[in-house]
């Protein structure tokens, strides 16, 4: 199976479409507000340029060298005695459990797309009853807007890299900027933009507890796609020209930078009517709509193209989740691509419903596991584990398994003087913080 290419700009824009997603315009938000704003930004600042640029520097390596699907790359890259490290590939199914959660908020996002059009909520006891009408009591329409989402990013995978990845982020990409900027510039006008500004930029450490610290970290493994071979199987496509480094860089500020607005623009509509920033994954389906009442029909406005930025931004991630595994099964099991996405969207689209239902006043007690919804359990396992494990298995094959010339001959000569820092990041800093941040997570050691 011949591997298509990306353009230059596409491939740029792919890789920015994959990072930028629900975790920038609807996670991060979130969990700023609920930890406490500052010192969260802050560690989360610091991860991004030490660790997560690196690694993404790593990841994109081996699917450029690589040129296969993550178990390929893997593969045909470890030295001939180490082939057991094709099994690090498997981190591509990790795209599948995280579909079936992400799945699910894409169809609440759809659900709010059209829902806000009719009327935004005028109390936040009213925005809460809409919320958890759609997902406690109401799960047909939940489940219908969860199999949109399936069939849209199924329709748009089945399409290939160069027909529909590569067109659709071209589209959507430039569209959400647009939006998410005009929506900043909008906010410059409000009171509350000096005190979202303060908020999200004045640490209070006396807040950073160590569930912030770890979260912070996990969460920049999300936000940046690492640690399950997205970047990877794009990169795979990687125009032959295209600098590694230069577009790792480009897609961790594009990255950065749209989170750091959508914080903006969110906490300032909340400050703006004196809400409060630590509502949880509710924030902007609870309390920004109702905010955006008391702008009349400009907020109509601005609700609908907000959420029409975080329906682009979803989709474009969505996608680079399901390719991986689509890709895997098309270069090992002579799959055609339909079916593979057919096969795909079906596993996700089935769990997925579970997911949904484990919110649902009926199913709730059934499908909770560990005392956490399943929803829950999904997300906290990939964000938490299994992301930072991926990319912890991507950081020692790159700097201990790769022959070093291979390495040095790919980066070199792009890197320059920078090539031992991201050398000793890939093989001391981001390792050790990995592990660090694992033994925590299993309650070996407390931070
Ligand atoms: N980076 C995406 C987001 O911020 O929403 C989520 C994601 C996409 C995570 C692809 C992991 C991945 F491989």
């Amino acid at each position: 199976m011949k591997i298509q290419r990306f353009s230059r700009i596409g491939f740029v824009m792919a890789a920015a479409g994959s990072a930028v997603g629900l975790g920038n315009i609807w996670k991060f938000p979130y969990m700023t507000g609920v930890y406490g704003g500052g010192a969260f930004v802050l560690v989360y600042l610091i991860t991004i340029t030490f660790i997560g640029f690196s690694v993404m520097v790593a990841e994109m390596l081996i699917g450029a060298l690589g040129r296969k699907d993550t178990v390929g790359s893997f593969e045909a890259l470890a030295p001939s005695n180490k082939k057991y490290w094709k099994y690090a590939g498997f981190m591509s199914f990790n795209g599948i459990i995280i579909m079936t959660f992400y799945s699910v908020v894409i169809g609440w996002i759809f659900y709010y797309l059209v829902r806000v059009l009719f009327s935004l909520p005028s109390t936040p006891n009213e925005a809460k009853e809409i919320f958890n009408t759609l997902v406690g009591s109401s799960p047909a329409i939940a489940i219908f807007c969860h199999t949109l989402s399936v069939v849209i990013v199924g329709y748009i995978v089945h399409k290939g890299i160069k027909g529909g990845i590569e067109k659709i982020n071209l589209i959507l990409m430039p569209s959400l900027m647009i939006i998410l900027f005009g929506l900043l510039f909008y906010s410059f006008t409000l009171d509350g933009f000096s005190k979202a500004l303060a908020f999200m930029f004045e640490p209070r450490w006396d807040k950073l507890t160590s569930e912030a610290f770890i979260r912070a970290i996990g969460h920049s493994f999300f936000t940046l796609s690492l640690g399950m071979g997205a970047i990877m199987t794009y990169a795979a496509s990687l125009p032959k020209e295209a600098s590694i480094t230069k577009t790792a860089f480009i897609v961790t500020f594009m990255d950065t930078l749209i989170a750091l607005v959508a914080g903006l623009v969110i906490f300032s509509f909340i400050f703006q009517f004196g809400a409060k920033p630590s509502q949880g994954p509710g924030l902007v389906f609870i309390s920004l709509p109702t905010i955006l009442h008391n702008f009349g029909y400009l907020g109509t406005f601005f609700a609908f193209l907000f959420f029409l930025a975080v329906a682009f931004a979803g989709i474009t991630s969505a996608i680079s989740l399901v390719e991986p595994v689509v890709q895997y099964l098309i270069d090992r099991f002579n799959f055609s691509r339909t079916k593979a996405v057919i096969f795909i969207s079906f596993i996700y689209w089935v769990i997925g419903i579970l997911a949904l239902l484990s919110y649902t006043n009926s199913f709730k007690e059934v499908l909770t596991i560990f005392n956490k919804p399943l929803f829950d359990v999904l997300e906290y396992m990939t964000d938490s584990i299994l992301l930072p494990l991926g990319g912890f298995l991507i950081v020692i094959f790159v700097g201990y398994v790769l022959q070093k010339d291979r390495v040095k001959a790919a980066l070199e000569s792009e890197m320059g003087r920078f090539y031992p820092i991201w050398m000793f990041s890939i093989r001391y800093i981001a390792p050790i913080a990995l592990i660090f941040m694992m033994l925590n997570l299993i309650g070996i050691i407390k931070l």
